[in-house]
């Protein structure tokens, strides 16, 4: 088997705290990342889902080398990227470009769109300002835009416009790998399917892997073909993006499902129940959880002693995936099973609903 492109590898960030708003107040330091490791092989899409705060992007910073992490290991093919001093190689800001959110900050709204495209064109491949322009159209034109576009201002653009401008632009460099971060958060829905579709394509066409950042299960499940689940600085669940959507076996996992909103009414009743149980947790979680506890323990319908005492080893599921959660070692012991095993009300709602259909089949 070939060796992965990205290999992150127990990575720690922890922000300092800074001053309060007395002078002898320190506030606590934020652990925005915690032993988290990954991989992603060359052509790859990784999704990495979370809810706000998570440390999603500042894992994304880590790799872009806009940051330095505390510990762990990050190497990208050849590069040894937490070995980098302060300088960055500019072969390694070649290999690994970004896109944001939000596409109105991330592109210069004084340079026209041509001379956005061409600039990391001129600085990485040498390249003079006609054949850099020359590029620059055939990036546009793979992006879905025309030519003349060159000629025109970010604020003459439409919000998916731009991002495929940030798009081309991130594209230019022929990375082997594209940090997307929110790319279509800001979008409307047909936009965002359609700015998906077209990473899709390009990903075809170039081959370039990518780690995608979401929080929401919804946009990443039919893009990626792995996916890691991030929950206070930790990752909590890691696998194949089917396996992760239809047989989650960490609960925050269940719960992000449970979220994403379903025609179906049947499957709609049995995802309010699970969603009711997870809220009830919520109530009482105060988002401070120890360090090395499970930081989910809180929130958890399913939570034991143990839980809120140490924070589980990895244990692989039978998908072939892995899971940091107890449950799979103590108490019920699932063994890497789906967390849909575990007896709840909403799986009783669901075993209902799936009696009912059989009682009374379509006709
Ligand atoms: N430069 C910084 N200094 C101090 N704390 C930071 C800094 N950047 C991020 N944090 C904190 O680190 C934690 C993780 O933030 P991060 O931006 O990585 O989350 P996220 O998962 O990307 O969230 P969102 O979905 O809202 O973008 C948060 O508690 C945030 O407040
Ligand atoms: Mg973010």
């Amino acid at each position: 088997m070939s060796e992965p492109l990205l290999h992150v590898d127990d990575l720690t960030i922890v922000f300092p705290g800074g001053r309060g708003a007395l002078p002898w107040q320190k506030l606590p330091d934020v652990r925005a990342v915690q032993h988290a490791s990954l991989v992603i092989d060359a052509g790859d899409t990784l999704g990495l889902v979370g809810e706000s705060g998570s440390g999603k992007t500042t894992l994304g910073r880590a790799v872009l080398r806009f940051l330095q992490p505390d510990s762990g290991s990050i190497r990208l093919g050849d590069f040894d990227v937490t070995g980098f001093g302060r300088r960055v190689p500019t072969a390694y800001r070649k290999s690994v470009q970004v896109v944001f959110q939000d596409p109105v900050g991330s592109l210069n709204p004084s340079m026209v769109v041509g001379a956005i495209i061409a600039e990391p064109l001129r600085i990485h491949f040498d390249m003079n300002a006609g054949a850099a322009r020359n590029r620059a159209g055939e990036l546009l034109e793979q992006v879905g835009l025309q030519r003349h576009h060159l000629d025109r201002y970010p604020h003459e653009f439409s919000g998916g416009q731009r991002q495929r401008i940030a798009v081309a632009r991130a594209l230019a460099t022929e990375p082997d790998l594209l940090v997307l971060d929110e790319p279509v958060s800001a979008l409307d829905v047909s936009t965002q399917s359609q700015v998906i579709n077209l990473l899709e394509r390009l990903q075809r066409e170039t081959g370039t892997a990518y780690l995608l950042i979401a929080h929401d299960l919804a946009v990443v499940r039919h893009t990626c073909h792995r996916i890691a689940v991030m929950y206070h600085s930790r990752i909590v669940e890691l696998g194949d993006a089917d396996d992760i959507c239809e047989r989650p076996t960490h609960p925050y996992t269940d719960l992000l499902l449970a979220s994403i909103p379903d025609p179906d009414p049947a499957v709609q009743k049995v995802k309010s129940q699970r969603r009711r149980e997870l809220a009830q947790g919520i109530a009482g979680a105060s988002g401070r959880a120890p360090a090395d506890s499970c930081p989910f323990a809180e929130r958890c319908p399913h939570a034991l002693d143990v839980c809120r005492e140490s924070f589980p080893e990895p244990v692989a599921t039978a998908a072939g995936g892995t899971v940091w959660c107890h449950l799979h070692t103590s108490g019920p012991q699932l063994g890497g099973r789906p967390v849909s095993e575990l007896s709840t009300r909403s799986n009783a709602v669901r075993d209902a609903v799936a009696r009912e259909a059989v009682a009374a089949p379509d006709v």
